[in-house]
């Protein structure tokens, strides 16, 4: 079976998948074992609803804190980063405008920001910075994700912001009456520097080199066909699957009846996913006794996963 230890060094991975499958036990495992091998992590959870702490076995919260010698974990949180971006605007719109103008603008960008998109362009922005200006002192970054529809509508967002980032210039350039960038309008240049920014991520994000796409499953008929879904919905945004995880797969060898029925159910949709994703690299994690909750179960979470060696 095949392991995920040629992952490791990549830049940037994604863990996707429908909720509870095993996105955050994972991507944490991963984490650690990359942490391990002298990989500096990053592990970012989007998911609002947060639980890398609990599978940390301590707390994780809005600013990134230490696990282990190489591994820092956060979590970002939408409203938060709507709230922060909101801060950012009223700014800049001061900086550029003077306080007056802010005045009159605030309830329009406070009106703006209580629109459901804006916390979801907020997390993508915060996404995108974390991705595109990755800091010194981190070689990889591992996202654990919101469920699926949710991270998919996500990594879409660069066309739309392009377009409308597009859109915004040329209203600029049409309402000062030029054809050209001017380097002197501060509106221009900042625009130019967002577009820029998601040219960046952009690069990063479709770059096979840089980044992967990791999707979570168990092998039950729903979390295969939404993984299905999944990667042709990433194959089309060109966002390349690194790997496919199908998770808590059952110790074999039982006499119990009931364990052994779930076990030939499984057997076969273990089979269906071999085939329906026969050009995927598949790695296989079994099911623990408990909850993994703490270091010591992800290590085995960890051992399973990115045995180290050649894979
Ligand atoms: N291989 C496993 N063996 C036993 N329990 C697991 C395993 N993988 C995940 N779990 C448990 O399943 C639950 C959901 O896992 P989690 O990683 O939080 O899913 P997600 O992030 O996809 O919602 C958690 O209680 C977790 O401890
Ligand atoms: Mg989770």
């Amino acid at each position: 079976m095949a392991t995920l230890d040629a992952l490791l060094d990549r830049q940037v991975l994604f863990f996707g998948g429908k909720g509870g499958v095993g996105k955050t036990t994972t991507a944490a495992a991963t984490a650690l074992a990359a942490s391990r091998r002298g990989r500096r992590v990053l592990l970012v959870s989007t998911d609002p609803a947060h639980n890398s702490g609990d599978v940390l076995g301590r707390p994780v919260g809005p600013e990134p804190v230490d696990i282990v010698p190489n591994l820092r974990a956060v979590e970002i949180d939408a409203a938060r980063e709507a709230a922060r971006y909101v801060g950012e605007v009223k700014s800049r719109v001061a900086t550029l405008f003077g306080p007056s103008i802010l005045k009159e603008a605030s309830r329009q960008i406070d009106l703006a920001a209580s629109m459901p998109a804006a916390e979801e362009v907020a997390l993508f922005d915060r996404i995108a910075s974390i991705v595109a200006d990755r800091a010194d002192d981190t070689d990889l970054v591992i996202f654990d994700t919101a469920p699926t529809g949710h991270t998919l509508r996500l990594l879409r967002m660069p066309e739309l912001m392009d377009g409308w980032l597009r859109a915004l210039t040329r209203s600029r350039r049409a309402m000062l009456g030029i054809q050209q960038d001017d380097r002197t309008d501060p509106i221009l240049v900042s625009l130019a520097e967002r577009l820029d920014r998601l040219q960046a991520f952009k690069a990063r994000l479709l770059s096979r080199r840089v980044t992967a796409f990791v999707l979570v499953l168990m092998a039950e008929r729903l979390p295969i066909e939404e993984s299905a879904r999944a990667l042709a919905q990433l194959d089309e945004a060109g966002i390349g699957v690194g790997a496919l995880i199908v998770n808590r797969v059952l110790p074999s060898g039982s006499t119990d009846p009931f364990l052994q029925a779930r076990q030939s159910q499984e057997s076969e949709y273990l089979q269906d996913i071999d085939r329906r994703f026969a050009s995927l690299l598949r790695c296989r994690v079994p099911q623990l006794p408990r909850d993994v909750h703490g270091l010591d179960a992800l290590e085995t979470i960890a051992a399973a996963l990115c045995p180290g060696g050649p894979s």
